[in-house]
């Protein structure tokens, strides 16, 4: 999309050759114009899929998927990072590994926020190595219910998240497909 192209053009900065900085309209300071346009794009690319309900992770993906869930009037539910230690059996939980940030941590929802048969349109932030979703998709399984498209607002397509989620047949929309980031600048795969 080229509104997302032209917004990390304009405003990203790259870290480094991984790290995208999009701190002043993403994850720090957040542009609710830009998201409401995210949340227009992946309603209307993900329209007749019979998508039943919007979930992300906390906290990045919250902007752009409720923007998502408003637009096409239907709930959303955030997975929680942190560990539940008093469960009851009353949460679906799953060890997830962030490459970027060097981190585990344990994705987590309340049962009752994920009924069985629910057909999931899963928002986030950035897909990198994609276990976010990865680690998503198991608990919607196990839950009874499927990831019926995944919307990514920034995808690097240098790291193999695209790869790993199509392999297990999901359907992966992103709005902006970074190709590479250097001193020089920031590339795109245009669409
Ligand atoms: P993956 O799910 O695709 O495997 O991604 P990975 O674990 O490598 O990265 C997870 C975290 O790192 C996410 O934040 C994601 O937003 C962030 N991230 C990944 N690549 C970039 C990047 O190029 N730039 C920036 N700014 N962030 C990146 P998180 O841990 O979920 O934190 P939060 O900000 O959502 O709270």
């Amino acid at each position: 999309m080229r509104f997302m192209t032209e917004r990390i053009a304009r405003d990203g900065r790259a870290l480094d050759e991984q790290v995208l900085l999009v701190d002043s309209f993403l994850n720090h300071q957040i542009d609710m114009e830009l998201m409401k346009q995210c949340g227009s794009a992946f309603a209307q690319h993900f329209k007749g899929k019979g998508i039943t309900r919007v979930m992300t992770v906390e906290s990045s993906g919250i902007a752009p998927a409720a923007m998502t869930a408003l637009e096409m009037g239907l709930p959303l539910v955030v997975f929680k990072k942190k560990t539940s230690r008093i469960t009851n059996g009353t949460v679906y939980q799953t060890v997830v590994q962030s490459f970027t940030k060097n981190v585990r941590y344990e994705l987590t929802v309340a049962k009752r926020f994920l009924p069985e048969g629910e057909k999931i349109l899963f928002i986030d932030d950035f897909l990198a190595m994609g276990e976010a979703a990865i680690g998503a998709g198991r608990i919607i399984r196990e839950a009874g219910s499927e990831i019926a498209g995944i919307g990514i607002v920034i995808e690097k397509t240098f790291q193999p998240g695209r790869k790993r989620l199509e392999a297990e047949g999901y359907d992966v929309f992103s709005l902006a497909r970074v190709q590479s980031m250097s001193a020089d600048g920031i590339a795109f795969v245009e669409p």
